[in-house]
């Protein structure tokens, strides 16, 4: 059985499915990997690479589609690379089903197994493949990387001989996983760090990294029985837009992660809002691609409004490609070892395994 990839486009997307470690564990379970010339060029990994760990380089994508049974993609296939796939190929990838429908309804013409990997149960076997997790991760650490070259004050305290500085201050709104890790980030590089969320089992997690939680008082805990948040209430927003006011004076730099699956980003920090904050302050909006928590949130962009900038994030992970690649190809590789049966030699598509049911994406 063979396992191919193609290149992705690269001006769009730098991250790979594959690299040339979670090749060698594909081939260690005793399939054949297929990439296309120059894969991986353009992140300084050369075909020599994979080459010497026993993947077969080839000339062009329409050879890894024909010859492959499985093809991994960081993302949904766009109508040309649906065209030269081969009907009843199984293909993983970052599918997001509910933003690519007319690609998905294409792809499930052709008989092709969709799995979307955003799709993952959140469950403990799940935990190895969970790209969300991977990728959030990385952007938590980044948006603070990057908060941090923006600003024009240094973030930690220090105590000079010419005077103190005061230690920056943080606030990052969305305590999941990329929020965790901003807070973590933050912390590290000694600011003051404070976090809300609607859910209030995060309180526990942002006070275990050093951060203060910021409690909306008098609400109630909006997190499903899958451990996700709830779309807040009407008196909720209210509550905590009268919450953020006073934090929003204070704080340098406001860290926005805060999503609702399947819906659009919550939009918490309103124009009056922001513009409470003090010039020079920074809002970071890792939830600017989908709708954004920020007014003046716009993807790719950096809106300035009375000197606090609004930064809208777009594609964060072609910042740091290799290490986004690194921890996706594990994720994959994962993945395709609980989709493969060494003794059948064959992909056992076992939909009674939650981890596949989930996964496959079966109707648009
Ligand atoms: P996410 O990326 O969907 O959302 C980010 C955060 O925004 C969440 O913490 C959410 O509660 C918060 N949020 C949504 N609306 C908000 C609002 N109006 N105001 C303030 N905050 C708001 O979340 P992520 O990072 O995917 O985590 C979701 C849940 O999944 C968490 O409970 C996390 O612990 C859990 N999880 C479980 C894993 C497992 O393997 N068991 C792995 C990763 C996450």
């Amino acid at each position: 059985m063979i396992v191919g990839s193609i290149k992705e486009n690269t001006t769009l997307e730098k991250r790979v499915s594959i690299t040339p470690e979670s090749a060698k564990n594909i081939i260690g379970l005793g399939l054949k990997v297929y990439v296309e010339k120059d894969y991986a060029t353009h992140l300084g990994i050369n075909d020599d690479e994979y080459l010497k760990i026993g993947v077969e380089i080839k000339n062009s994508p329409n050879e890894i589609m024909n010859l492959s049974n499985l093809i991994t993609k960081v993302n949904c296939p766009n109508d040309d690379e649906i065209k030269i796939l081969k009907d009843k190929t199984i293909l993983i990838g970052m599918l997001n089903p509910s933003k690519n429908k007319s690609q998905i309804e294409k792809i499930i013409n052709k008989k092709i197994k969709p799995f979307s990997l955003e799709l993952l149960p959140r469950i403990t076997r799940a935990q190895s493949m969970d790209v969300l997790s991977s990728q959030s991760n990385l952007a938590g650490y980044r948006a603070v990387v990057d908060c941090v070259a923006q600003f024009e004050k240094a973030v930690p305290m220090m105590m000079t001989a010419a005077g103190t500085v005061p230690a920056a201050k943080v606030l990052v709104i969305g305590a999941g996983v990329a929020g965790l890790q901003a807070i973590a980030t933050a912390k590290r590089l000694g600011a003051i760090v404070s976090a809300t969320d609607v859910r209030s089992a995060s309180k526990e997690q942002v006070e275990s990294l050093g951060g203060k939680f910021l409690t909306v008082e008098q609400s109630e805990d909006m997190e499903t029985a899958a451990g996700y948040a709830k779309e807040a209430s009407d008196d909720y927003k209210k509550k905590q837009a009268e919450m953020m006011k006073d934090a929003l004076k204070k704080n340098d730099i406001v860290i926005c992660t805060a999503l609702i699956p399947g819906k659009p980003a919550p939009r918490i920090l309103t124009e009056d809002l922001v513009k409470l904050m003090k010039p020079g302050s920074i809002v970071y909006d890792l939830a600017a691609e989908h709708g954004g928590n920020s007014a003046f949130s716009e993807a790719g962009k950096i809106n300035t409004i009375n000197d606090i900038k609004i930064i809208g994030v777009k594609s964060l992970m072609n910042s740091l490609p290799l290490t986004a690649s690194s921890l996706y190809a594990k994720n994959l590789f994962s993945f395709i070892r609980n989709l493969y049966s060494k003794s059948k030699k064959d992909f056992n598509i076992n939909l009674e395994d939650e981890i596949i049911e989930k996964s496959l994406i079966k109707e648009v």
